[in-house]
């Protein structure tokens, strides 16, 4: 049996997962603002922090695996960009770097981060806010998104999607996280009824949008199903999967961005790999 971390342990899809580790006889560790076995914040360093230490201070140094699904929906509020961004991105890029020694100790330890579908089917969302995030400058991500006003959560969320995603994809490959046997993957769910949605249909405005929202298959995704893409991806049965963005999302994606992907690699990623590696080596 593993010993697995699950942070947004208290409510959703990563209630639903604990629920189907514990079911299934794993010792699960969960973090999460309340009704957690780790209490943290997510959105301060010092919350971070609490995270990192306290899940390491409880596993003994070795993990067999660590989901990510605490995050912030995007409702209207002028503080919620920052507290998106905090949540979203840091709260899951300070912690994997946290515990990537003891993912490392475990043999092939799977790690599944929660991105979303809003990565692919929100328009206008700036690439300085994403460039931002990725280069640690969170005030750059947050400029880029002030001129959007009332609707600057919605772009900042799916900016924190979006860059979580990248780096979990640009990392899954290196030496630090494959060349060490970790797998680094997200799962891109679509509109899935848990607390995080309830809420944005509490306001009628966003349930208007989410409602008129094209999910070709219909309806609203169940947070129970979600899980089990959770528990497969952190299985034996993924090992192959490394770097991935998998999206369970009734087929939004598929509407919007049919033609987009796949897409041939680009003549120079080629030469550049060539120039480079002479033979890959996941160890370099
Ligand atoms: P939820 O709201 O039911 O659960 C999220 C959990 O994260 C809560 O328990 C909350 O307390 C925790 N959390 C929030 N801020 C925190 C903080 N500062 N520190 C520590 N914990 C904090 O949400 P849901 O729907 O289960 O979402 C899980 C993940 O899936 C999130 O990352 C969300 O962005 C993503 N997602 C959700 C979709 C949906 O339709 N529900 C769609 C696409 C992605």
């Amino acid at each position: 049996m593993g010993v697995y971390v699950v942070t947004g342990s208290a409510s959703g899809m990563g209630r639903a997962v604990v629920e189907k580790l514990r079911g299934a006889g794993h010792t699960v560790v969960g973090v999460d603002l309340r009704d957690a076995e780790i209490v943290a914040d997510l959105s301060t360093p010092q919350g971070r922090r609490t995270a990192v230490d306290g899940v390491l201070a409880q596993v003994d140094g070795r993990l067999d695996g660590a989901v990510l699904a605490a995050g912030l929906g995007p409702t209207p509020g002028k503080e919620r960009p920052r507290l998106i961004y905090e949540v979203n991105f840091r709260g899951v890029v300070e912690l994997l770097d946290g515990w990537r020694a003891a993912l490392a100790d475990a043999n092939e330890a799977k790690v599944v981060v929660f991105g979303s579908n809003s990565t692919t089917t929100t328009p206008m969302v700036p690439a300085r806010a994403i460039r931002g995030l990725l280069s640690g400058d969170v005030e750059k991500a947050l400029r880029a998104v002030r001129i959007f006003g009332k609707n600057s959560p919605a772009i900042a969320y799916a900016a924190s999607k979006i860059a979580v995603s990248r780096w979990v994809r640009r990392e899954a490959v290196t030496a630090r996280w494959a060349g060490a046997g970790i797998r680094l993957n997200v799962l891109a769910p679509g509109a899935i009824l848990t607390p995080l949605l309830e809420k944005q249909l509490s306001t009628p405005s966003e349930a208007k949008l989410i409602n008129s929202f094209p999910v070709p298959i219909g309806g609203f995704g169940d947070p129970g199903r979600l899980a089990d893409w959770v528990v497969f991806m952190l299985s034996d049965a993924a090992s192959f999967l490394c770097g991935s963005v998998v999206f369970v999302d009734g087929g939004s994606d598929a509407y919007f961005r049919s033609d987009d992907w796949p897409k041939a690699v680009p003549l120079r990623r080629i030469v550049h790999y060539l120039k480079r590696f002479r033979g890959f080596d996941p160890t370099r």
